[in-house]
């Protein structure tokens, strides 16, 4: 966006995410809002991006809100004991998936700076007694983790609203121990956009 400031950016992603966490997800999510006009629930959205039966079986239901848009974990390779490290981790979904191939001797940390979507992560892990996963409040470009403690990094559908992706990378690696690995799943672009979807909020937010 050439026009509008990062701050002003980063408030709409806030408030876009705020309030898709507060509605449920649904009829707003990133791949299924009014301008893109696909209307499918979450599982269905998640079965057309990679992810099998089992998986969306397997994790709370709740954490499932439809916002990726992809599979990190297919090309992850999360194994029993590691550390991974979710990058705008939104309800937790892709977390619980990890934290279930991580088992009691590894751990998952989420990151999100939208307070309500951790709000529901935090609740849904509690309900269902995960005790290897922990979700922090914070700015993908600022992790709130050590320096070389992370084994694998995944993230889904988050990297391209980041308005400094250099520095998002910079902290990867920071938190990332020697060797380690990194999965993304996210959009990119095919052809240059207008200046009006440039410049567009609503569009940089879904
Ligand atoms: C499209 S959703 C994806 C959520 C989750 N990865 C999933 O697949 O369900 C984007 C998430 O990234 C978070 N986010 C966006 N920019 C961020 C940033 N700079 N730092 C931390 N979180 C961010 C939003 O709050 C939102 O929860």
């Amino acid at each position: 966006m050439k026009n509008l400031s990062d701050e002003k950016i980063k408030s709409a992603v806030l408030k876009s995410y705020k309030s898709i966490a507060i509605s449920n997800g649904a009829s707003e999510s990133c791949c299924n809002n009014k301008t893109l006009t696909i209307k499918n629930s979450p599982v269905d959205i998640s079965s057309k991006i990679g992810y099998s039966m089992k998986e969306l079986e397997s994790a709370p239901k709740e954490s499932n809100m439809g916002l990726g848009c992809g599979n990190p974990q297919l090309i992850a390779n999360i194994k029993e004991g590691e550390t991974v490290l979710d990058l705008g981790c939104g309800a937790g979904f892709d977390c619980f998936l990890a934290a279930d191939k991580v088992g009691d001797k590894g751990m998952v940390i989420g990151v999100d700076m939208t307070f309500e979507m951790l709000k529901k992560a935090r609740a849904t892990s509690r309900r269902n007694r995960y005790k290897n996963v922990d979700f922090r409040l914070g700015e993908i470009e600022n992790l709130p983790v050590e320096n070389a403690i992370v084994d694998v990094i995944i993230s889904n559908c988050v990297i391209n609203l980041s308005t400094n992706k250099q520095r998002v990378y910079n902290e990867a690696y920071r938190a990332l121990k020697k060797g380690g690995r990194i999965a993304i799943s996210d959009i990119v672009i095919m052809k240059e956009l207008t200046e009006e979807m440039k410049n567009d909020e609503k569009l940089y937010c879904g």
